[in-house]
């Protein structure tokens, strides 16, 4: 993917939030804010591959979302089998590559084939990454990498950040540089916990299902506006005294 311009992110992280609230206000079961949420999904994976982001990652379902309703969770579930299921020619078609983070175990064997079935087919793509965490945490994220370093007999003074990092979900992607969250609540609620020490937050009051292009474009313009320190000192102020 050719990357139009260098002020653009080169990943960016969505806390999908506000689905519920949607809906409730049109009186309408939660389901069909879950579904609207799909749709936004598409609006902004294209805005994304436009603007030249190579990484959009999606916060679709957390290792805690299992405490919600059964039937909200089921829902959820069918939701994402049937999305990645009618998606899949499309997304290929456009080049572009998905990957799936988060635990395993706890989905069911067809939702693993179907993700299994859309990594294997997309992963030579390159037009843009889709990330989809799904059963996602970023503790358990850390979590399982530790347990990976220590089946694999690393030694503990072997063990430091890059060790760590490498044993994420996908250790290939870049960090966000600049995560969104809907819906207004200022809280990580748990996502890429490791990968976002020095990302961008911006929280909008937009509900996701509303959340399209033209807000895209507004994140980015304020990211563009934001000084990122890393830590250290820009280059004006690290000239003359120090105040
Ligand atoms: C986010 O929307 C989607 C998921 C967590 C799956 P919510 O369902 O959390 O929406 P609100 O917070 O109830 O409005
Ligand atoms: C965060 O939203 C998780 C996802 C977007 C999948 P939640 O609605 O679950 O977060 P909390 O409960 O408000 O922190
Ligand atoms: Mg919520």
């Amino acid at each position: 993917m050719q990357r139009l311009d260098s002020s653009v992110p080169r990943h960016i992280g969505i806390i999908m939030d506000g689905n519920g609230r949607w809906a409730r206000r049109r009186r309408h079961p939660v389901s069909f804010g879950h579904r609207a949420g799909v749709r936004a999904i598409k609006r902004v994976l294209e805005g994304c591959e436009e603007l030249g982001v190579e990484v959009l990652s999606v916060y679709a379902f957390s290792t805690e979302n299992w405490s919600r309703p059964r039937a909200e969770v089921r829902a959820l579930m069918r939701l994402f089998h049937e999305t990645m299921q009618r998606e899949i020619d499309e997304m290929h078609r456009r080049g572009v590559r998905i990957v799936v983070s988060g635990r395993r175990d706890e989905l069911s064997q067809r939702m693993r084939d179907r993700i299994d079935e859309a990594m294997a087919r997309t992963a030579l793509n390159t037009n843009g990454i889709l990330n989809v965490c799904l059963n996602y945490g970023g503790r358990a994220e850390l979590v399982d990498s530790v347990r990976r370093l220590v089946e694999e007999g690393v030694p503990a003074d072997k063990i430091d950040e890059a060790a760590i990092a490498a044993h994420l979900y996908n250790p290939e992607l870049p960090d966000p540089d600049l995560i969104i969250r809907t819906a207004g609540e200022s809280r990580v609620s748990n996502f890429l916990l490791w990968q976002s020490a020095y990302s961008e937050m911006l929280v909008t009051d937009t509900l996701w299902p509303d959340f399209g292009v033209d807000e895209l474009k507004a994140a980015i313009a304020e990211y563009n506006a934001r000084v990122r320190r890393f830590g250290g000192r820009p280059d004006e102020l690290s000239v003359g005294s120090v105040s």
